[in-house]
């Protein structure tokens, strides 16, 4: 079963063409592609674009979406086996992948790490156990990575630079401040999106704690092998910053403090200036900014950096509407 769970699985050639396909559902909005089919999104996590893009792109390809939140409006589900299952699940990821392959034609889901024990999370089981059951195929609409944001994002590049070739381009990933400690899923994405493309990318975050999960700089490593770009850890602002054609923010929890954040809480504090500012944008070559969004404004990023021309995050967040009808569609075109 051919699923979507991370761009890194997909050939760079499988990539390019949704992205193209993508380009046509934005000249062309509506199509057949899903006609009677449907997608049931399963959100163990709150969205605003990731519901409401799946919701309508599904229809605009005359298809239907069946949103269902475990916990919430569907029962409770237990992911590992061998479990007593006597507390909240009332049923097994085996049954509920099954059941709802019966009914609809792929799964998109979206389940966060319980922030408590990255050991555990890093093996990503919910996405791995709806994987592993359903007789359609899975999407990841975020889990430890983001592939439908890299997508949007990528698209958006495209479109800015007016080349899908972006070899050469300096990408910086800036860890921004957030007084909660958030998933590594976009960074882990960015990083590989980047790296994927050819990009000179600089990951910049405030000390070496701030690092990415070994897997994930480890797909950036070779991909940059691959594809030509190159790969820098930095923790130094103004040389990270000078000359970038693109900055992209996102702000994250140290993996070394996972689960014990009030030990973590004290170190991101003093890096509130890891701030999206004008004087950082400044330094670039008049790059552009952009973020996953939610943000909030005048924490990672300022007004005026959100507001100018050079800010890209709205047409990445529209863009998640083309790329996700273009990898359902080609899911669907490929299903057995
Ligand atoms: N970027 C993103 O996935 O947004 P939501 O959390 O609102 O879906």
């Amino acid at each position: 079963m051919r699923h979507f769970l991370n761009t890194q699985d997909w050939t760079r050639a499988e990539l390019d063409a949704v992205l193209a396909q993508a380009t046509e559902f934005k000249r062309s909005r509506f199509g057949d592609q899903l006609k009677g089919r449907s997608i049931a999104l399963v959100f163990f996590n709150p969205s605003l674009r990731t519901r409401t893009s799946f919701e309508v792109g599904a229809f605009q390809l005359g298809g239907h979406a069946v949103v269902l939140q475990p916990g919430k409006d569907a029962w409770p589900i237990e992911f590992d086996f061998g479990t007593v299952m006597d507390g909240e699940a009332e049923e097994h990821i085996a049954e509920v992948a099954q059941v709802l392959g019966r009914y609809v034609d792929l799964i998109g889901v979206r389940a966060f790490p319980k922030f408590v024990d990255w050991a555990a999370d890093r093996r990503d089981r919910v996405l791995q156990g709806f994987a592993k059951y359903s007789p359609v195929p899975v999407i990841n609409m975020e889990t430890i990575t983001h592939p439908c944001q890299e997508l949007a994002h990528a698209l958006a590049l495209q479109e800015h630079f007016g080349t899908t070739d972006l070899r050469g381009k300096k990408f910086v990933l800036t860890w921004t401040y957030h007084p909660k400690a958030l998933n590594t899923a976009v960074a882990n994405s960015a990083l590989t999106i980047a790296t994927r493309l050819g990009m000179d990318v600089t990951l910049l975050c405030p000390t070496p704690e701030y690092v990415l999960d070994e897997r994930y700089m480890g797909w950036a490593e070779a991909n940059v092998a691959e594809s030509g770009g190159s790969l820098q850890v930095s923790h130094e602002i103004d040389s990270a910053y000078s000359g970038a054609d693109v900055v992209y923010a996102k702000s994250w929890g140290a993996l070394p403090y996972f689960g014990n954040w009030d030990a973590e809480k004290p170190i991101r504090d003093e890096f509130k200036h890891f701030i999206v500012d004008e004087r950082k944008m400044a330094l670039t070559n008049d790059g552009v900014f952009s973020h996953c969004l939610p943000l909030r404004r005048n924490v990672k990023a300022t007004d005026a950096v959100m507001d100018s021309p050079r800010c890209i995050a709205i047409h990445e967040a529209e863009n998640r509407l083309h790329v996700q009808k273009a990898v359902m569609a080609d899911l669907i075109r490929h299903a057995p």
